[in-house]
C-alpha cells in the first residue's frame, strides 16, 4: 500500500512529535534539514512554547528560520564542541546505520552537527530504508573553483552524475556558497566506506552524502501509521 501525500505528511508529522519528546530540558539540541526535520522542529517550537527550556544550533538557514521564527533560542556552531541531541532525516538508511543524506543539499553542516553530536536520531519513513545504499544517488559538495575539473575527476573514478540546478536553471549554491554532484542512482554502494574516501580525497569535493559511525537511532514511520525505533 503505497501513502498519498497527506497520509505521508501526517506520518512526518506524527515522526517529528514523537522525536520532540525525547529532547529533555536544557539540551543542546542539533536541528537537521528537509521536511521530515521541518516537522520534528515545528514539533519541538509546540515544547518550547509550553515551558521547554532549550538551546538549538541548525544545519541550515532553511531550519534555522523556522526555529526562530518558532521562538527556539538558536546559537551559532562556531560557539559550539558538543551537541547534546540532534534530529535529522535522511534519504536512505542500510541495516548498519549507514546513511545518504544531501537530498536537501545540507550535507556538509548536517555532517559537521552530527559529528559533534553525542547521540542522534534519524527519522525516515520505511521506504527510505534500504539493502544497499545508492538508489537515491549520492550528493556530493564540491567548491565551484575548478568545479568541471572536479567533476571530471569525479567521473574519472566512476561516478557519473548531474551538477544540480535550480528551477530556472541556475546552479544550486549550498549555505556554504558550494555547489552539489549528484552522483547518479542507481549506482550502489556495497562498500560505501572505500566510496566515500575515493570521492572525499578528489581535490575541490568538500564532503559526500555518506555518512558512518555515529551514535545513531533510527525512528521509522510505517504504512500502518506506527513510528518506532529499529534496531
Ligand atoms: C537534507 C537531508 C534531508 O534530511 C534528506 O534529504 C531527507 O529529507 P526529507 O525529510 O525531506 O525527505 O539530508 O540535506
Amino acid at each position: 500500500m503505497k501513502l498519498n501525500q497527506s497520509a505521508q505528511d501526517e506520518l512526518k508529522k506524527a515522526a517529528g512529535k514523537k522525536a520532540a519528546a525525547l529532547v529533555e530540558e536544557g539540551m543542546l539540541v542539533g536541528l537537521g534539514t528537509g521536511s521530515t526535520a521541518s516537522c520534528f522542529i515545528e514539533s519541538l517550537i509546540e515544547r518550547c512554547r509550553a515551558g521547554l527550556k532549550i538551546t538549538a544550533v541548525s544545519s541550515s538557514v532553511r531550519s534555522l528560520d523556522i526555529a526562530k521564527a518558532g521562538g527556539i533560542p538558536v546559537r551559532s556552531m562556531d560557539a559550539v564542541t558538543s551537541i547534546d541531541l540532534t534530529i535529522d532525516g535522511a534519504d536512505e538508511v542500510d541495516s548498519k546505520f549507514r546513511l545518504i543524506k544531501g537530498g536537501g543539499g545540507a550535507l556538509l553542516r548536517e555532517k559537521i552537527i552530527a559529528s559533534t553530536s553525542k547521540q542522534m536520531v534519524i527519522i525516515v519513513d520505511e521506504s527510505k530504508l534500504v539493502d544497499t545504499l545508492g538508489q537515491f544517488g549520492l550528493p556530493v559538495e564540491i567548491i565551484p573553483f575548478g568545479y568541471n575539473a572536479t567533476i571530471t575527476k569525479i567521473n574519472r573514478a566512476g561516478y557519473m552524475g548531474t551538477l544540480r540546478k535550480k528551477q530556472d536553471d541556475s546552479i544550486y549554491l549550498t549555505d556554504n556558497g558550494n555547489y552539489i554532484y549528484d552522483i547518479h542512482a542507481p549506482s550502489r554502494f556495497s562498500e560505501p566506506e572505500k566510496d566515500h574516501d575515493t570521492i572525499i580525497n578528489l581535490p575541490g569535493v568538500v564532503e559526500t552524502g555518506l555518512f558512518f559511525n555515529l551514535p545513531l537511532r533510527v525512528l521509522v514511520g510505517r504504512k500502518d501509521r506506527t513510528v518506532d525505533f529499529i534496531t
